[in-house]
């Protein structure tokens, strides 16, 4: 008995020594990206965050739902409600009010969100949400009033009606991978509470180097907007609007769409930079910057 037992127990300690140790000092295996986030096109991702239904990103323009999109563009657009900068409320997007035609800015920040959560969760988030009620297709947001019912007007699409799963995980693809940190390159200073606050910018282009930043201009962007930026004059829409008044005012704006292109029939999404990393963009944001070169 006394010596059947020694061993018995001996094997035992082993035993939990060794399920103690695995608990301990091995993590589990991260868990496999799916295939269809690997072969994702995260710059088409970047379009779609934009405006997904646009002839740029291949959307199907037959889509029983395109006259709908359009009626109510920025209750759908990914960039109304989560901000250029994806910083939503909490970033350049303070201050922007809601209106009869648009909704409230969500209070999220995706670019956390992107970083914390595996590709399969990001997805997911986007698709069905996590125990968050998701705005039907069918809702009518013809009377949407910000002081009186915003509710549903401010939920977030239901997108499993909308898009396909292809397109969702381009968009993850573009939340995870492609989605340019502005942290690197301009600081912001945010005061205030939404909907009134501020947005202050400094330091655009940080250690760019701005004598790159001025080939990239003259090989990418001068034949368009001419040599000081002023060559399509009132740039969106805006009396006085030059390319250089445009960065150093909304440089949250100008990165989205020098990386992923400026949407729309007028302006050509030949604008896009590409390849373009984000030292290239630094460089540029740089000597866009300087109001001498580039003046308002
Ligand atoms: C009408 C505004 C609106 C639109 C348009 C919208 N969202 Fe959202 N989104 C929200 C709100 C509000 C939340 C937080 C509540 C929730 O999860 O439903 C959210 C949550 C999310 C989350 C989860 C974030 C987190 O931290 O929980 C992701 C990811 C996301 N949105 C991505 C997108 C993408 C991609 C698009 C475009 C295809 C999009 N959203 C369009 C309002 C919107
Ligand atoms: C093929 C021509 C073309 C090229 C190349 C081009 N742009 Fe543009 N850009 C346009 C047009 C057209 C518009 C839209 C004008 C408008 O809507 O008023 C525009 C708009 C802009 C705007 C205003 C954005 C807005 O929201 O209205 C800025 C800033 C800008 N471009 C900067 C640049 C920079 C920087 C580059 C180089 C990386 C560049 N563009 C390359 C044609 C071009």
């Amino acid at each position: 008995m006394k010596f059947k037992l020694v061993p018995i127990c001996f094997g035992m300690l082993m035993l939990l020594l060794v399920t103690s140790c695995n608990d301990s000092t091995t993590t589990p295996a991260p868990e496999k990206d799916p295939d269809a986030y690997t072969n994702a096109n995260g710059i088409n991702g970047g379009i779609l965050f934009d405006k997904f239904w646009s002839v740029e990103s291949g959307f199907d323009q037959a889509n029983p739902n395109i006259a709908k999109l359009n009626a109510s563009s920025d209750f759908f657009r990914c960039k109304q409600c989560h901000a250029w900068d994806l910083l939503g409320r909490n970033g350049s997007y303070n201050n922007r009010a809601p209106k009869t035609n648009r909704p409230n800015i969500a209070d999220r920040n995706l670019r956390t969100t992107a970083k914390n959560l595996s590709a399969q969760a990001l997805f997911n988030a986007i698709k069905n949400g996590i125990n968050t009620p998701r705005r039907d297709i069918s809702a009518d947001l013809s009377g949407y009033n910000p002081a009186t019912n915003a509710t549903v007007g401010d939920q977030m699409p239901k997108f499993s009606q909308i898009l396909t799963d292809a397109q969702i995980w381009n968009l993850v693809k573009f939340l995870k991978v492609e989605a340019l940190d502005v942290t690197q390159l301009y600081d912001a200073t945010y005061s205030g509470t939404y909907p009134t606050g501020t947005s202050v910018y400094s330091n655009i282009g940080k250690d760019g180097d701005a004598a790159v930043g001025l080939e990239f201009y003259k090989a990418k962007c001068q034949v368009c907007h001419g040599v000081d930026g002023k060559q399509i004059a009132n740039l969106d829409a805006t009396p006085g609007m030059t390319t250089g008044k445009f960065v150093r005012s909304k440089p949250n704006e100008l990165q989205h769409k020098i990386k992923f292109g400026q949407l729309g029939t007028i302006a050509p999404l030949d604008m896009k930079a590409t390849p373009g990393t984000i030292t290239d963009f630094k460089n540029l944001y740089k000597v866009l910057a300087d109001v001498v070169l580039f003046p308002n």
